[in-house]
């Protein structure tokens, strides 16, 4: 993993951006890996504003999203679909159809699951995979655990989780119990990937991360064996660094 330590959330934003432009500017049709959470919303903001002014073309770009929650319709505003629409798709001129998030409300989750990867695969793998952190080491809702899956599949989120996400929604009761999430094989198959980590509250896992053993029980620490991993993470999150 290399790293790039930014000032601040807003010079982060601003250089994951230029990474994503440039990635577009290089290849128009890129398939580009995208994320939820607060973290990445800095991000699209800037990719929203860019495009605005003619600055980067998402015309010819396909997009998978990482994960969505089970059991949510894309319409209801908690779910991820609600998240990206209404944070960057709404707002750039993307075709819609080059839009893929997993379907929270399928009626069958194994075929939803094969669908998903297989629509990665014939989209020809992920270019640029733009990837957040849990505070427990999450990446996508690839939770810590003994074992690790591959593939696109259902998962149960930990209490962690559930309260890390409780904020965005009215009582940690509402917060989704299970979602569908790609697994971490078809994240490291990404031929590039981008990780964001912001504030003070992200400095311990992204140490642990970075700096510490592989294991599945920190899932990110599996970065570590990526080619081609870049870190942008603010002073914040990086003050607990050795190296
Ligand atoms: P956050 O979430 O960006 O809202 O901190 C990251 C994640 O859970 O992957």
């Amino acid at each position: 993993m290399k790293k790039m330590i930014c000032k601040n959330y807003d010079a982060l934003s601003y250089l994951a951006a230029n990474i994503i432009a440039e990635q577009i500017k290089n290849k128009p049709d890129t398939v580009l890996g995208l994320a939820t959470g607060s973290t990445p919303m800095g991000t699209y903001k800037e990719l929203v504003r860019r495009n605005k002014k003619g600055a980067v073309d998402f015309s010819g770009v396909t997009t998978f999203n990482l994960d969505e929650y089970y059991k949510i319709s894309g319409d209801n505003p908690q779910s991820y679909h609600y998240f990206m629409y209404r944070n960057l798709f709404d707002h750039i001129n993307i075709n819609r159809n080059n839009i893929h998030i997993p379907d929270g409300n399928t009626a069958s989750v194994e075929q939803e699951c094969e669908r998903y990867d297989r629509l990665i695969r014939d989209a020809g793998g992920i270019d640029l995979q733009v990837l957040g952190i849990g505070s427990n080491g999450h990446i996508g809702f690839n939770e810590p655990a003994s074992e690790l899956i591959t593939k696109t599949h259902l998962t149960a989120l930990t209490e962690n989780t559930i309260q890390d996400n409780a904020r965005f929604f009215n009582h940690a009761d509402e917060v989704p119990v299970h979602a569908i999430t790609m697994g971490l094989g078809t994240i490291l198959k990404a031929k590039r990937i981008i990780l964001l980590i912001s504030g003070k509250n992200k400095a311990e896992i992204f140490k642990k991360a970075f700096e510490g053993k592989i294991t599945t029980n920190l899932p990110a620490s599996l970065l570590q064996l990526h080619p081609d991993t870049t870190v942008i993470v603010d002073e914040e999150a990086a003050f607990k660094l050795v190296s």
